[in-house]
């Protein structure tokens, strides 16, 4: 048993509502975190928001409300829909928290002892969008943000910099020596070439050009620039603290994984590594970046109009429970790479794996349960771990494992739905209406333990992904509510009545997208 689990999410900007980009990134990360509580008592997923910045103090200016309000307005649309999403994190934190804004100085301040903070004259591009400056080399041909599409600002200011040249080749030395550390590994090239081409980073804000943020301790002149602030919640949300951090710090960190989007892997593979250094602490042993999810093949943008809500997946298909949207979310890229919302795909991925795979075969089997046996399973129906059956299980649970361990949430949902397949392929060569028909009861008695056994192991290997449906089966199989990888050997469905006719219900019912897509239109 792994002793601890520390997982991160980014904490996102509350400039806006949530959206399904937001979505996916949270849910892959409750995805982790409850397949790793299936194997250790001490797994804690953090998540947040980022309320600092010029954004937010520009957007409430215009709409004639302190920044706070702004915050606390698009804070509770987070937390709202991380509750609809059924996110298990056990801490949420926000930049705004008092806790969070004293650390931030200490942090600040520990570093400018340190030596590694100097002040400094610049000229530079700010993009508000990056919340960052951007050198002339990242513009597109235009002289755009090619994150943002829009024009930076040219500003001089004295700022703090942070000595990011400094730590530059015991990063890049890091980077190639933990192969574990970057996942998927495909982006350490494009990460190392990034690195070989740093500077020195500005750290604050003149208190003129930004206001809303945490001041530095002992100069009334400078706001802490969103980076520095941004990053250390991963540490001051768990009680860090210069001179005395908590126990809960001294269990859970190094962090175990960050979970981030691609497009922020410079910030938490160098920015973020380079201030762990200086403050001396463990760096966390992986950085997950995951790909982007558009909409219908193309980008989320207000612009275009199309920013879809995790909200309005759920209304327009009429779902009371998430797990249809988080299954089809957790698979819908191969690790790191991008994935694409559409109504037409959500619906058939989820009414192939989760209606007529996975649901119709729990249902097709109990109920010739109750034909054949009244609902009972007889001792002697309980089949060992030598069949073919149960040594897939096995395999599969051993291959889950390791695909968690390397990020691949996508492809551990796949070997789930192979392993369903395959039993669904054994219920169609055995054949257990025509060993029935045949009067061969104790055969037939087998094959159905077998795929009730197997159906079993589906519940747990599901949990992560469709926490309702796993317990919907486990139900349905009259087995406790229990959903640690301990409960995965073979033989441990019991035997008894476990059914009867009234009892048996489907775990998913299809769905039905002319339905939802006449009433989202409308
Ligand atoms: O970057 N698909 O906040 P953010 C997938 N506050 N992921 C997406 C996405 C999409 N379409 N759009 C955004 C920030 N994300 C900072 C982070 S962490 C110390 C500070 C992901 O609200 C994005 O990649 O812009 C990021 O990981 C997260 O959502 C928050 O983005
Ligand atoms: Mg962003």
């Amino acid at each position: 048993m792994q002793e601890k689990f520390y997982l991160t999410t980014a904490i996102d900007y509350v400039n806006g509502a949530p959206h399904i980009g937001h979505a996916y990134e949270k849910i892959l990360s409750d995805v982790i975190i409850r397949h790793k509580r299936q194997l250790t008592d001490n797994a804690f997923m953090l998540t947040g928001t980022d309320e600092h910045g010029i954004k937010i103090q520009k957007t409430a200016a215009s709409r004639g409300i302190t920044p706070k309000e702004l915050c606390d307005e698009n804070f509770s649309k987070f937390e709202q829909a991380w509750k609809e999403l059924e996110i298990s994190y056990d801490k949420i934190i926000r930049t705004t928290d008092e806790q969070h804004k004293k650390t931030v100085k200490q942090i600040f301040k520990k570093l400018l002892e340190n030596g590694d903070i100097y002040k400094h004259s610049y000229t530079g591009l700010y993009c508000s969008g990056c919340e960052s400056f951007l050198s002339p080399k990242d513009l597109t041909e235009d002289g755009l943000c090619p994150d943002h599409l829009k024009k930076p600002e040219e500003i001089t200011e004295e700022n703090y910099f942070f000595k990011l040249t400094k730590y530059k080749d015991k990063i890049a030395d890091y980077i190639k020596t933990h192969k574990d550390f970057i996942q998927p590994s495909f982006r350490v090239n494009e990460l190392l070439h990034q690195l070989e081409n740093i500077e020195d980073i500005s750290v604050s804000r003149t208190k003129e050009s930004v206001q809303w943020g945490i001041g530095v301790d002992g100069d009334d002149s400078q706001t802490i620039y969103v980076w520095i602030d941004a990053l250390s919640n991963y540490i001051t949300a768990i009680g860090y603290d210069i001179e005395n951090p908590t126990e809960q710090f001294k269990t859970l960190w190094p962090a175990d994984v960050h979970v981030i989007g691609k497009d922020i892997i410079k910030f938490h593979s160098i920015y973020w590594i380079a201030i762990l250094m200086s403050l001396g602490l463990e760096l966390p042993k992986t950085i997950f970046a995951h790909g982007w999810i558009t909409i219908d093949q193309s980008k989320m943008s207000k612009s275009i109009g199309n920013v879809i809500a995790p909200h309005d997946v759920l209304t327009a298909f009429n779902l009371e429970k998430p797990d249809a949207f988080r299954y089809y979310m957790a698979s819908a890229a191969q690790i790191g790479r991008d994935g694409n919302y559409s109504d037409e795909d959500f619906k058939e991925k989820v009414n192939a794996d989760l209606a007529n795979n996975i649901g119709n075969l729990l249902n097709r089997t109990l109920n010739m349960l109750v034909k054949y046996f009244n609902g009972e399973i007889k001792s002697e129906f309980i089949t060992d771990k030598s069949n073919k059956i149960a040594v897939m299980a096995e395999n599969t649970k051993n291959q889950i494992i390791e695909a968690f361990n390397h990020y691949e949430i996508a492809e551990a949902a796949d070997l789930i739905v192979s392993f369903a397949d395959a039993v669904n392929k054994y219920v169609t060569e055995t054949a257990p209406w025509t060993l029935a028909k045949e009067e061969k009861m104790l055969e037939t008695g087998k094959v159905l333990y077998t795929v009730l056994e197997a159906m079993r192991h589906i519940a747990i290997m599901l949990y992560p992904y469709c926490p309702n449906i796993a317990e919907d089966i486990l139900t349905q199989l009259n087995e406790k509510i229990d959903f640690k990888y301990e409960n995965l050997y073979w033989g441990g469905l019991k035997s008894g009545k476990i059914t009867e006719k009234e009892k048996i219900k489907p775990v998913f019912l299809r769905l039905d997208s002319e339905f939802a897509t006449d009433k989202k239109k409308g």
